[in-house]
């Protein structure tokens, strides 16, 4: 490795130590010319360690303002939620109603989704779930009893997750689809909407700390009432040290 080289490497570690250690989001890192004095470096060099931080989504410039610390990489970047948690931060009041459980066999497309057996039992929850009031959604949730063995009760006129969490089963993971379809009339009169009316059909696998599959879900939202509001990231695939 010939001087300058050493210099940019020692450059280098020293920005991303002062990126992972010091440096909040949107701080400004130290001038060209001090971090040049600071390494006895040509401006240069330091120019050129800044140019590949800036490859790799670890610094912006702003143009005759500086290099600032960028936004963190998030490894997570849909949150799992609960209907009563997402209804909340949207500013309205969740709820529930014509709340029922039953024991049933799971059955093949329950059972596979849960790694159970289709002639296991669990227990259907079916709730119409309100905001304001309003019903917006027709959710149907299937426990696996082995893990849920009595009855839920007026739990369920709540949260849920909070309740599986105090059996030790919190949903920490869940793999997910949304797609598109009508509301059959039956549905759609339990939700007040004219037959047809279009929905968001969500089927949710939901996962205990352990890896257990504790939910199946299906859940119809009211496509008038309902948007999916997501916050995505690009990860910079050289981002990586
Ligand atoms: C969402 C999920 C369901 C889950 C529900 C729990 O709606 N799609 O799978 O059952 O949240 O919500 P809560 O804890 O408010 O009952």
């Amino acid at each position: 490795m010939n001087e300058a080289e050493g210099k940019s490497a020692r450059l280098r570690r020293h920005l991303l130590s002062l990126l992972r250690d010091k440096l909040a989001p949107h701080d400004r890192l130290p001038t060209e010319r001090s971090l040049a004095e600071e390494f006895s470096a040509s401006r240069l060099t330091v120019r050129l360690v800044l140019d590949q931080l800036e490859l790799e989504g670890r610094v912006y410039r702003v143009q005759g303002s500086g290099t600032f610390a960028s936004e963190p990489r998030i490894a997570k970047s849909v949150e799992l939620t609960s209907f009563s948690e997402d209804m909340r931060a949207r500013g309205l009041r969740p709820g529930s109603l014509a709340v029922t459980e039953e024991r049933i066999p799971a059955g093949a497309e329950v059972g596979y989704a849960l790694g159970i057996s289709p002639a296991a039992e669990v227990l259907h929850v079916r709730r119409v779930r309100t905001a304001d009031g309003e019903p917006i959604c027709l959710e149907h949730s299937y426990l696996p009893s082995a893990l849920v063995p009595g009855e839920l009760g007026e739990a369920l006129r709540g949260s849920l997750y909070e309740e599986l969490a105090g059996h030790g089963l919190a949903p920490r993971r869940a793999e997910q689809t949304i797609r598109a379809t009508v509301l059959d009339p039956a549905d759609a009169r339990e939700l007040r909407v004219p037959a047809f009316s279009p929905a968001f059909l969500v089927q949710r696998t939901a996962y205990d700390a352990r890896g257990r599959a504790v939910e199946r879900a299906l859940s119809l939202y009211r496509a008038d009432r309902y948007s999916y509001e997501l916050t995505i990231y690009r990860d910079c695939p050289s981002y990586r040290d």
